[in-house]
Protein backbone atom coordinates (compact mmCIF):
# COMPACT_ATOMS: atom_id res chain seq x y z
CA UNK A 1 0.00 0.00 0.00
CA UNK A 2 1.22 3.81 -0.90
CA UNK A 3 -0.09 6.32 1.62
CA UNK A 4 -0.33 10.28 0.94
CA UNK A 5 1.06 12.38 3.57
CA UNK A 6 -1.48 15.38 4.29
CA UNK A 7 -0.42 19.14 5.53
CA UNK A 8 -0.86 18.31 8.51
CA UNK A 9 1.44 15.08 7.92
CA UNK A 10 -1.30 12.81 8.48
CA UNK A 11 -1.33 9.83 6.18
CA UNK A 12 -4.00 8.14 4.45
CA UNK A 13 -4.08 4.97 2.49
CA UNK A 14 -3.25 6.10 -1.38
CA UNK A 15 -6.32 3.45 -1.98
CA UNK A 16 -9.77 3.39 -0.30
CA UNK A 17 -12.78 1.52 -1.08
CA UNK A 18 -16.17 3.29 -2.33
CA UNK A 19 -19.23 2.74 -0.79
CA UNK A 20 -21.96 5.21 -2.99
CA UNK A 21 -25.03 2.92 -3.55
CA UNK A 22 -24.26 0.01 -1.22
CA UNK A 23 -27.11 0.53 0.75
CA UNK A 24 -28.27 -3.37 1.47
CA UNK A 25 -26.92 -4.48 5.00
CA UNK A 26 -25.99 -7.98 4.21
CA UNK A 27 -24.01 -6.60 1.02
CA UNK A 28 -22.36 -3.94 3.17
CA UNK A 29 -21.15 -7.01 5.78
CA UNK A 30 -19.73 -9.08 2.84
CA UNK A 31 -18.38 -5.92 0.98
CA UNK A 32 -16.41 -4.64 4.21
CA UNK A 33 -15.48 -7.98 4.80
CA UNK A 34 -13.66 -8.89 1.63
CA UNK A 35 -12.55 -5.06 1.94
CA UNK A 36 -10.63 -5.40 5.25
CA UNK A 37 -9.41 -9.11 4.25
CA UNK A 38 -7.91 -7.37 0.87
CA UNK A 39 -5.91 -5.02 2.66
CA UNK A 40 -8.77 -2.01 2.71
CA UNK A 41 -8.11 0.31 5.75
CA UNK A 42 -9.71 3.56 4.01
CA UNK A 43 -13.51 3.36 3.83
CA UNK A 44 -15.33 6.68 1.98
CA UNK A 45 -19.19 6.99 2.90
CA UNK A 46 -21.56 10.41 3.01
CA UNK A 47 -24.43 11.29 5.20
CA UNK A 48 -26.38 10.90 1.36
CA UNK A 49 -25.09 7.60 0.88
CA UNK A 50 -27.51 6.54 3.77
CA UNK A 51 -25.66 3.13 4.46
CA UNK A 52 -23.88 4.72 7.97
CA UNK A 53 -25.27 2.40 9.53
CA UNK A 54 -24.69 -0.24 7.77
CA UNK A 55 -20.99 0.59 7.66
CA UNK A 56 -21.17 0.39 11.23
CA UNK A 57 -22.80 -2.64 11.47
CA UNK A 58 -20.24 -4.38 9.05
CA UNK A 59 -17.34 -3.05 10.84
CA UNK A 60 -19.09 -4.42 14.07
CA UNK A 61 -19.85 -7.78 12.60
CA UNK A 62 -15.98 -8.56 11.39
CA UNK A 63 -14.72 -6.75 14.56
CA UNK A 64 -12.18 -4.33 13.27
CA UNK A 65 -10.50 -2.52 15.70
CA UNK A 66 -11.71 1.20 14.92
CA UNK A 67 -7.86 2.26 15.26
CA UNK A 68 -7.48 0.21 12.02
CA UNK A 69 -9.71 1.70 9.87
CA UNK A 70 -9.40 5.66 8.14
CA UNK A 71 -13.38 6.25 8.31
CA UNK A 72 -14.14 8.96 5.81
CA UNK A 73 -17.57 10.67 5.82
CA UNK A 74 -19.52 13.94 4.23
CA UNK A 75 -21.85 16.36 5.23
CA UNK A 76 -25.13 16.40 3.23
CA UNK A 77 -26.06 20.04 1.48
CA UNK A 78 -28.67 20.40 3.71
CA UNK A 79 -26.89 20.91 6.84
CA UNK A 80 -24.52 23.89 5.84
CA UNK A 81 -23.10 26.85 8.32
CA UNK A 82 -21.84 26.71 11.40
CA UNK A 83 -23.54 25.06 13.76
CA UNK A 84 -25.77 22.41 11.02
CA UNK A 85 -22.75 21.47 9.81
CA UNK A 86 -21.46 20.44 13.25
CA UNK A 87 -25.03 19.13 14.18
CA UNK A 88 -24.83 17.00 11.21
CA UNK A 89 -21.24 15.53 12.20
CA UNK A 90 -22.46 14.48 15.55
CA UNK A 91 -25.00 12.64 13.90
CA UNK A 92 -22.97 10.89 11.64
CA UNK A 93 -20.64 9.96 14.36
CA UNK A 94 -23.54 8.38 16.30
CA UNK A 95 -24.54 6.58 13.10
CA UNK A 96 -21.25 4.97 12.89
CA UNK A 97 -20.54 4.04 16.22
CA UNK A 98 -16.70 6.03 16.63
CA UNK A 99 -15.77 9.27 18.99
CA UNK A 100 -14.32 10.87 15.94
CA UNK A 101 -13.77 10.70 11.98
CA UNK A 102 -10.94 10.41 10.02
CA UNK A 103 -11.67 12.40 7.69
CA UNK A 104 -15.12 14.69 7.45
CA UNK A 105 -15.71 16.47 3.83
CA UNK A 106 -18.35 19.02 2.52
CA UNK A 107 -19.85 17.19 -0.21
CA UNK A 108 -20.60 19.95 -2.57
CA UNK A 109 -19.92 23.40 -2.63
CA UNK A 110 -23.01 25.47 -2.54
CA UNK A 111 -24.24 26.52 -5.62
CA UNK A 112 -23.54 29.61 -7.39
CA UNK A 113 -26.90 29.33 -9.62
CA UNK A 114 -29.49 29.49 -6.41
CA UNK A 115 -27.52 31.16 -4.12
CA UNK A 116 -25.87 34.70 -5.07
CA UNK A 117 -24.41 34.70 -0.86
CA UNK A 118 -22.21 31.19 -2.29
CA UNK A 119 -19.41 32.61 -1.10
CA UNK A 120 -20.27 33.47 2.31
CA UNK A 121 -22.49 30.03 2.90
CA UNK A 122 -18.98 27.87 1.69
CA UNK A 123 -16.79 30.62 4.77
CA UNK A 124 -19.81 29.49 7.34
CA UNK A 125 -19.96 25.94 7.10
CA UNK A 126 -16.28 25.84 6.45
CA UNK A 127 -15.30 27.47 9.84
CA UNK A 128 -17.82 24.75 11.18
CA UNK A 129 -15.45 22.24 9.91
CA UNK A 130 -12.79 24.11 11.36
CA UNK A 131 -14.51 23.70 15.02
CA UNK A 132 -14.57 19.87 14.28
CA UNK A 133 -11.38 20.00 13.49
CA UNK A 134 -10.18 22.22 16.49
CA UNK A 135 -12.41 19.48 18.70
CA UNK A 136 -11.08 16.69 17.51
CA UNK A 137 -14.28 15.39 16.43
CA UNK A 138 -12.42 14.96 12.99
CA UNK A 139 -8.78 14.46 12.22
CA UNK A 140 -9.10 15.65 8.76
CA UNK A 141 -10.89 18.43 7.07
CA UNK A 142 -11.76 18.59 3.54
CA UNK A 143 -13.74 19.25 0.94
CA UNK A 144 -15.62 17.27 -2.67
CA UNK A 145 -16.07 18.59 -6.13
CA UNK A 146 -14.59 22.49 -4.99
CA UNK A 147 -13.26 24.02 -8.27
CA UNK A 148 -10.38 26.33 -8.15
CA UNK A 149 -12.65 29.51 -7.50
CA UNK A 150 -14.11 27.85 -4.45
CA UNK A 151 -10.82 27.17 -3.12
CA UNK A 152 -10.07 30.97 -3.32
CA UNK A 153 -12.67 32.40 -2.33
CA UNK A 154 -12.37 30.21 1.05
CA UNK A 155 -9.09 31.23 1.19
CA UNK A 156 -9.85 34.35 2.29
CA UNK A 157 -11.82 33.27 6.23
CA UNK A 158 -10.24 30.01 6.41
CA UNK A 159 -7.62 29.22 9.15
CA UNK A 160 -6.63 25.70 7.87
CA UNK A 161 -7.40 25.42 4.45
CA UNK A 162 -8.74 21.95 3.47
CA UNK A 163 -6.43 18.97 3.58
CA UNK A 164 -8.53 17.14 0.93
CA UNK A 165 -10.75 17.55 -2.38
CA UNK A 166 -12.42 14.51 -3.50
CA UNK A 167 -13.38 15.41 -7.27
CA UNK A 168 -14.76 13.05 -10.02
CA UNK A 169 -11.25 12.20 -11.71
CA UNK A 170 -10.54 9.49 -14.25
CA UNK A 171 -9.11 8.75 -17.84
CA UNK A 172 -11.52 11.39 -19.80
CA UNK A 173 -11.58 13.73 -17.07
CA UNK A 174 -8.10 14.58 -15.64
CA UNK A 175 -8.85 17.28 -13.59
CA UNK A 176 -5.17 19.02 -14.65
CA UNK A 177 -6.14 22.94 -13.57
CA UNK A 178 -7.40 21.62 -10.10
CA UNK A 179 -4.95 19.22 -9.93
CA UNK A 180 -2.10 21.46 -10.00
CA UNK A 181 -3.86 24.00 -7.88
CA UNK A 182 -4.56 21.65 -5.37
CA UNK A 183 -0.64 20.30 -5.64
CA UNK A 184 0.70 23.68 -5.10
CA UNK A 185 -1.63 24.46 -2.36
CA UNK A 186 -1.12 21.04 -0.31
CA UNK A 187 -4.43 19.82 -0.94
CA UNK A 188 -4.69 16.51 -1.53
CA UNK A 189 -6.71 15.37 -4.54
CA UNK A 190 -9.19 12.39 -4.15
CA UNK A 191 -10.53 10.75 -7.22
CA UNK A 192 -14.24 9.53 -6.54
CA UNK A 193 -15.33 7.64 -9.63
CA UNK A 194 -11.80 6.85 -10.93
CA UNK A 195 -13.13 3.97 -12.82
CA UNK A 196 -15.50 6.41 -14.32
CA UNK A 197 -18.56 4.95 -12.73
CA UNK A 198 -17.49 1.46 -14.68
CA UNK A 199 -18.37 3.59 -17.79
CA UNK A 200 -14.63 4.14 -19.30
CA UNK A 201 -13.18 0.34 -18.96
CA UNK A 202 -14.02 -0.56 -22.73
CA UNK A 203 -12.30 2.63 -24.15
CA UNK A 204 -9.69 1.11 -26.63
CA UNK A 205 -6.63 3.35 -25.32
CA UNK A 206 -7.24 1.91 -21.86
CA UNK A 207 -7.83 -1.77 -22.98
CA UNK A 208 -4.94 -1.66 -25.26
CA UNK A 209 -2.33 -0.41 -22.15
CA UNK A 210 -4.41 -3.14 -20.06
CA UNK A 211 -3.22 -6.15 -22.85
CA UNK A 212 0.30 -4.58 -22.89
CA UNK A 213 0.23 -4.87 -18.86
CA UNK A 214 -1.52 -7.87 -18.49
CA UNK A 215 -4.02 -6.11 -15.87
CA UNK A 216 -7.44 -5.40 -16.09
CA UNK A 217 -8.60 -1.90 -17.57
CA UNK A 218 -9.51 -0.63 -14.36
CA UNK A 219 -6.48 -1.45 -12.54
CA UNK A 220 -4.72 0.79 -15.60
CA UNK A 221 -7.31 3.65 -14.77
CA UNK A 222 -6.33 3.11 -10.87
CA UNK A 223 -2.70 3.25 -11.78
CA UNK A 224 -2.87 6.42 -13.99
CA UNK A 225 -4.97 8.55 -11.18
CA UNK A 226 -2.31 7.02 -9.08
CA UNK A 227 0.88 8.04 -10.91
CA UNK A 228 -0.53 12.08 -10.53
CA UNK A 229 -0.89 11.45 -7.01
CA UNK A 230 -4.00 11.27 -6.39
CA UNK A 231 -5.86 9.19 -3.45
CA UNK A 232 -8.22 6.44 -5.01
CA UNK A 233 -11.41 5.21 -3.82
CA UNK A 234 -13.02 2.69 -6.36
CA UNK A 235 -16.30 1.36 -5.54
CA UNK A 236 -16.93 -2.27 -6.22
CA UNK A 237 -19.28 -4.76 -4.53
CA UNK A 238 -17.75 -7.62 -6.10
CA UNK A 239 -14.95 -9.43 -3.95
CA UNK A 240 -12.82 -10.40 -7.01
CA UNK A 241 -12.60 -6.54 -8.63
CA UNK A 242 -12.01 -5.59 -4.66
CA UNK A 243 -9.20 -7.48 -4.50
CA UNK A 244 -8.07 -6.92 -7.78
CA UNK A 245 -8.67 -3.00 -7.34
CA UNK A 246 -5.89 -2.72 -4.34
CA UNK A 247 -3.33 -4.85 -6.68
CA UNK A 248 -2.30 -1.92 -8.21
CA UNK A 249 1.33 -1.55 -7.16
CA UNK A 250 2.77 -4.37 -9.13
CA UNK A 251 3.48 -2.22 -12.52
CA UNK A 252 3.65 1.11 -13.54
CA UNK A 253 2.73 3.13 -16.89
CA UNK A 254 5.47 4.92 -19.37
CA UNK A 255 5.40 8.61 -19.76
CA UNK A 256 3.87 7.70 -23.39
CA UNK A 257 1.03 5.73 -21.80
CA UNK A 258 0.10 8.28 -19.06
CA UNK A 259 0.10 10.88 -22.09
CA UNK A 260 -2.13 8.73 -24.08
CA UNK A 261 -4.38 8.51 -21.23
CA UNK A 262 -4.49 12.09 -20.16
CA UNK A 263 -5.45 12.60 -24.26
CA UNK A 264 -8.55 10.85 -23.59
CA UNK A 265 -12.00 12.38 -24.26
CA UNK A 266 -14.80 12.19 -21.82
CA UNK A 267 -16.12 9.21 -22.28
CA UNK A 268 -18.17 8.44 -18.92
CA UNK A 269 -18.59 9.06 -15.73
CA UNK A 270 -20.91 10.92 -13.53
CA UNK A 271 -20.53 14.62 -15.15
CA UNK A 272 -22.22 16.99 -12.37
CA UNK A 273 -20.94 19.89 -12.83
CA UNK A 274 -20.63 21.95 -9.24
CA UNK A 275 -21.18 25.54 -10.93
CA UNK A 276 -24.41 23.99 -12.78
CA UNK A 277 -26.15 21.88 -10.48
CA UNK A 278 -29.30 23.25 -9.23
CA UNK A 279 -29.52 21.53 -5.73
CA UNK A 280 -30.33 18.39 -5.23
CA UNK A 281 -31.07 16.54 -2.28
P1 LIG B 1 -19.35 -3.65 -9.19
O1 LIG B 1 -19.75 -3.06 -7.87
O2 LIG B 1 -20.32 -4.64 -9.73
O3 LIG B 1 -17.90 -4.12 -9.19
P2 LIG B 1 -16.45 4.07 -9.76
O4 LIG B 1 -15.69 3.66 -8.55
O5 LIG B 1 -15.66 4.79 -10.79
O6 LIG B 1 -17.72 4.83 -9.40
O7 LIG B 1 -16.95 2.74 -10.51
C1 LIG B 1 -17.86 1.87 -9.87
C2 LIG B 1 -18.47 0.97 -10.91
O8 LIG B 1 -17.43 0.20 -11.56
C3 LIG B 1 -19.42 -0.02 -10.31
O9 LIG B 1 -20.47 -0.21 -11.22
C4 LIG B 1 -18.59 -1.30 -10.17
O10 LIG B 1 -19.42 -2.42 -10.27
C5 LIG B 1 -17.65 -1.21 -11.32
N1 LIG B 1 -16.33 -1.80 -11.04
C6 LIG B 1 -15.60 -1.66 -9.92
N2 LIG B 1 -14.42 -2.29 -10.03
C7 LIG B 1 -14.40 -2.85 -11.25
C8 LIG B 1 -13.46 -3.64 -11.95
N3 LIG B 1 -12.30 -3.98 -11.40
N4 LIG B 1 -13.78 -4.05 -13.21
C9 LIG B 1 -14.96 -3.73 -13.77
N5 LIG B 1 -15.90 -2.98 -13.15
C10 LIG B 1 -15.62 -2.54 -11.91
Amino acid sequence: MEYRTLRNQNQIPAVGLGTWQVTDRAQMVDVIGSAYEAGYRLIDTAAAYSNEIALAKAIAAHEIPREELILSDKVWNTSRGYEAVQEACKKSLKKLKTEYLDCYLIHWPASMKLYPNWEEMNADTWRGMEALYQAGLVRNIGVCNFKVHHLEALKKTAEVMPLINQVELHPGMPQEELLSYCKAEGIALEASSPLGNGQILTHEVITEIAAAHQVTPAQICLRWALAKDAIVIPKSTNPVRIRANLDVFGFTLSEEEIRRIDAMPYCGGIGIDSDEVEEFG
